[in-house]
């Protein structure tokens, strides 16, 4: 009986592994965009040429997308306005690179085939293409098919992605939640091969180690003498060092050796000779043919972790904004191009008034403020769960509250708040951009306090009033980027929740 369940749990995990890799195929774009990785490769050796780090920064760009939330572009996605932080503002020292090769491409192939190539794939293609080209060939192949997350959630880093003092444990239990075995963690490693390093994640190894004002007696002491005097202590955020001292611009299979000669940078190199096992697999791949075809094998494996296909997720236009804001936001721009914006009572503001005082950022944060008000996206009973069951913290239900919709949401958050249960901000009208917030906040159907709050103010309450009567998109970004509402967003804006 027991055999039996093990060789099911074999089966079952040899089916998961392969499930990912089984949904891509290879050369997916051939009918739908013949030179789509042509000009994926063609970009991207243009760019390496000048840049012989491109290869590793788009490596470990597509290695931190992977690991958090599959290969799903989610690292390509930019915070934006009161959304919450993005998972490439994670750590700001994470210092991930290149991503605008990325829009380059990603630019030109909506040019010859708009909305078919995914980011997820030109970041794929484009990682092995960096790396590749001074051998000029594909050193591995690149499955394609992959689509597009629309999240991305810098509170997700943490506990996905390993660090560089992660342990072998560590580092096999984080791969192992990815479906990718000590084999994929090994080869993977050896994209260490390339690249620099900032002093900081390698500083107590070389100062501190456990907290006496040691080094880490695991590392070599000519090596560490020799990154002390590369490295001040305090480490210094202005300065580098090569990850593979002498060939840290070839890929190759050097830094195997060098872990084995205890000159592996992180502790989660040295941590690989720590385990038998994997130890066995280090050896192996001193072998530079081993090498190549190994960690071509386990990128494929990695390309493969929680990919989206067939109607999953989508097509991103740009590579930095899901669709939804994307489309609202070239509409604005060809509005803009268009429309001189003429508000009643105002002066004309001539285009380069509000792109030049506001800027994009800001016009992007505008907009999404309206994007998250209008298309019915879901939060979690926590923020108004106050205005529900204690407003005055006399058990009592915020009175400016429509009854029978306090009542609506009672239902749905009990109190007290759970993470767990979501609402839609706008549950008549998802998914259309209109102008129904404001009819609700009129009817005191406003989920948030800051939203009833733009109808206790005269000046706020009269927009309100015009935005009901001029039904149109148009008349709202016009007022938008006029003087009169930018001041109400930035005082009853919503905060970020
Ligand atoms: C390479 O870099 C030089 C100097 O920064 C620049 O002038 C040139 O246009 C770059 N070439 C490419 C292909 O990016
Ligand atoms: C590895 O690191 C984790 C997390 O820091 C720790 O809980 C664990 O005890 C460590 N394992 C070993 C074998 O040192
Ligand atoms: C991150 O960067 C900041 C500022 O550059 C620096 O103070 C800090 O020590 C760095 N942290 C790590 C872990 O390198
Ligand atoms: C070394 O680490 C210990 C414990 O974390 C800390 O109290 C001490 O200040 C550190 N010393 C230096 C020189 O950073």
């Amino acid at each position: 009986m027991k055999f039996h369940i093990v060789i099911l749990l074999l089966f079952v995990l040899g089916v998961l592994r392969a499930s990912g890799a089984d949904k891509l195929s290879k050369n997916f774009y051939k009918q739908r965009c013949r030179q789509a990785e042509t000009l994926v490769r063609d970009i991207t050796w243009g760019r390496a040429q000048n840049d012989s780090r491109l290869g590793a920064k788009l490596l470990r760009v597509h290695y931190h997308d992977c690991f958090v939330r599959g290969c799903d572009a989610s690292i390509l996605l930019d915070t934006v306005g009161t959304n919450a932080a993005a998972e490439k503002d994670a750590r700001p020292n994470l210092s991930l690179l290149g991503y605008e090769v990325i829009d380059e491409i990603k630019s030109q192939l909506e040019k010859v085939c708009p909305g078919v190539v995914s980011c997820s794939d030109i970041l794929a293609l484009a990682a092995r293409d960096a790396v590749s080209f001074p051998f000029k060939k594909e050193m591995w192949d690149v499955l394609t098919g992959r689509r597009d997350g629309r999240t991305s959630l810098s509170s997700e880093v943490t506990g996905n992605i390993p660090g560089a003092s992660s342990n072998f444990t560590t580092l096999k239990d984080l791969f192992a939640k990815k479906g990718l075995n000590v084999n994929d963690l090994v080869a993977l490693s050896g994209a260490h091969t390339i690249g620099v390093a900032h002093c900081g994640p390698f500083s107590r190894r070389l100062y501190n180690f456990t907290g006496k004002g040691d080094t880490d007696p695991s590392l070599d002491e000519t090596y560490a003498a020799s990154l002390k005097s590369q490295c001040p202590n305090p480490a210094s955020a202005a300065i580098t060092v090569e990850m593979d001292p002498q060939s840290s611009e070839s890929f190759d299979n050097d830094y195997f050796t060098t872990v084995k000669q205890n000159k592996g940078l992180f502790q989660s190199d040295a941590a690989l000779i720590t385990d038998r096992a994997a130890a066995k697999i280090v050896d192996s791949l001193l072998k530079p043919k081993s090498f190549f075809s190994e960690f071509g094998k386990s990128m494929k494996n990695m390309g493969a972790v929680e990919v989206l296909t067939g109607s999953a997720g989508e097509i991103r236009k740009n590579c930095r904004i899901v669709n939804a804001l994307f489309s609202v936001l070239s509409s604005t721009n060809e509005i803009l191009e268009k429309v001189s914006v003429k508000v009643p009572g105002e002066e004309t503001y001539a285009k380069e008034d509000y792109t030049i005082s506001l800027g994009k950022k800001l016009m992007l944060k505008l907009l999404y403020t309206i994007y998250y008000f209008t298309i019915g996206v879901a939060h979690c009973c926590g923020p108004f769960s106050r205005r529900l069951y204690n407003f005055t913290g006399k058990g009592d239900t915020n009175p400016s509250l429509d009854e029978s919709y306090a009542a609506s949401l009672k239902s749905q958050c009990p109190n007290p708040a759970s993470v767990a249960i979501t609402v839609e901000m706008d549950p008549q009208s998802s998914e259309s951009f209109d102008t129904d917030y404001f009819t609700r906040v009129k009817q005191n159907k406003g989920l948030f306090q800051s939203d009833a709050a733009l109808i206790t103010d005269r000046a706020a309450t009269k927009i309100v009033d015009l935005l009901l009567i001029k039904k149109s998109i148009i008349y709202i970004l016009r007022l938008m980027f006029s003087s009169i509402i930018f001041p109400i967003y930035v005082m009853y804006g919503p905060q970020p929740y």
